[in-house]
């Protein structure tokens, strides 16, 4: 199978992002596209949906699948960011290195199953390598146990695990994959990239 991946410019790839996390119930606080600006303007990012026909009009084909990822930097002052980067510190080296961190995605419940994902993060990985990045890190939660597997079969190592005191299901699972220009080899998707165009 052919994957078909958009890569998306800011704004557009914002409303993209905005419209397609509406049909995740499992996001208990969707995006708004001014948040995902307001997250991404100004440092390296990564918008990529992958797209694929309904099943039952299979002449329609809409975006079933996404992923964002951007740079975290050792000096963020953004809040969340810098206590995101401050978790990570000890177990991801930023020192004279480049960490993209992959902040959403999911694929549309039914679409899952058929590579999508897998296609995305390998288009990822491929565009991380050419900016030359390090280390792609991405947080989860115990909880998401869809999720878990997934990265587990994407080879993500968990760098860290931060033990909620109440629940353990709201835990803090962080993974990270190191970019090596051999993990190229190992991709197994065939995918075609578009530039959105407005
Ligand atoms: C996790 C998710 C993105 C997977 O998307 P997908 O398009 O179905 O994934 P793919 O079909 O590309 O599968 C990628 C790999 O993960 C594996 N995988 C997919 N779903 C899995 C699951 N539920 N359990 C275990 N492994 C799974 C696949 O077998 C595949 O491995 P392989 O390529 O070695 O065969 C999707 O289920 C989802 O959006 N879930 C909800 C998202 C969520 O919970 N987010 C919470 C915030 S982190």
């Amino acid at each position: 199978m052919e994957y078909n991946i958009t890569q998306y410019d800011l704004e557009q790839g914002a409303l993209e992002i905005q419209y397609i996390e509406e049909f995740f119930g499992e996001f208990p606080r969707k995006k708004t596209a001014a948040e995902i600006v307001a997250r991404l303007a100004n440092r390296s990012h990564l918008i990529l949906l992958a797209n694929a026909p309904l099943p039952d009009d299979p002449g329609t084909v809409m975006p079933v699948s996404f992923k964002v990822a951007h740079e975290i930097l050792t000096n963020e002052q953004e809040p969340k960011l810098r206590d995101l980067v401050e978790r990570l510190r000890g177990s991801v080296t930023f020192d004279g290195r480049r960490v993209l961190y992959t902040w959403i995605g999911g694929t549309r419940r039914d679409w899952r199953g058929q590579g999508h994902f897998r296609a995305l993060t390998e288009q990822q990985e491929q565009w991380a390598i050419e900016q030359g990045f390090d280390e792609i890190v991405v947080k989860t939660k115990n909880k998401f146990y869809e999720m878990r597997g997934t990265l587990d079969h994407l080879r993500f190592e968990v760098v860290k695990y931060e033990r909620d005191p109440i629940d353990n299901e709201e835990s803090k699972v962080y993974l990270s994959k190191r970019l090596l220009p051999e993990l190229l080899r190992r991709h197994r998707s065939s995918r075609t990239v578009t530039q959105a165009t407005i």
